[in-house]
């Protein structure tokens, strides 16, 4: 049984990552989405919310054989854990690579069984960022092309909530 796994912040899931998750899918018997701690960002969206938002929009595309988790400690353990041959991202433009090769050799440095798996996105996803999303609802644009239609209202009512609070606090 291959298994992989797609992590990332995914604060929130946006049409790229669906789109990542799609395509690897395609190669692995179960594909494990797990949305992990980023130290170097703060987290909009709390994990629980974020494994909700992500197995609604993969419901909602009709994809088998994922689960999405949570999980709060080094991705090299938890593909231990989860018995993971690969780890899968995905790749917009070059500026994401230097980061991606690094986390790629440090993941390999600490569990050699697992191989770093790179997917190019679509075209029309290649500039998305979950930052951008949240950039543009705070301004009250539409984030409607940006994130699966099935969750876009509530992803965009969280934003303006989080900028509402964020106001009252000043
Ligand atoms: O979507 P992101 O923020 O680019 O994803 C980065 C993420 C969450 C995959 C990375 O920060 C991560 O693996 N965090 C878990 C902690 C860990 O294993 N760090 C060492 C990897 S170099």
């Amino acid at each position: 049984m291959k298994i992989g796994i797609y992590p990332g912040s995914f604060d929130p899931v946006t049409r790229g990552h669906l789109d990542v998750i799609s395509r690897a899918a395609k190669l692995f018997d179960k594909l494990t989405v797990a949305v992990m701690v980023n130290p170097d960002k703060k987290s909009t969206f709390t994990a629980a919310e974020r494994v909700d938002l992500i197995r609604r929009a993969v419901d909602d595309a009709g994809i088998c054989s994922v689960e999405v988790e949570s999980f709060d400690g080094l991705l090299a353990d938890y593909a231990k854990i989860k018995n993971a041959t690969a780890i899968v991202k995905g790749l917009r433009a070059l500026s994401d690579f230097e980061y991606e090769f690094q986390m790629a050799m440090t993941n390999r440095l600490l569990n050699s069984e697992l191989e770093t798996i790179f997917l190019t996105t679509s075209s029309e996803n290649m500039f998305l960022s979950s930052s951008m999303v949240k950039q543009i609802a705070r301004f009250g644009g539409d984030i409607s092309p940006f994130v699966p239609s099935c969750i876009t209202g509530d992803i965009q009512k969280r934003l303006l909530k989080v900028k509402a609070d964020q106001e009252a606090n000043k």
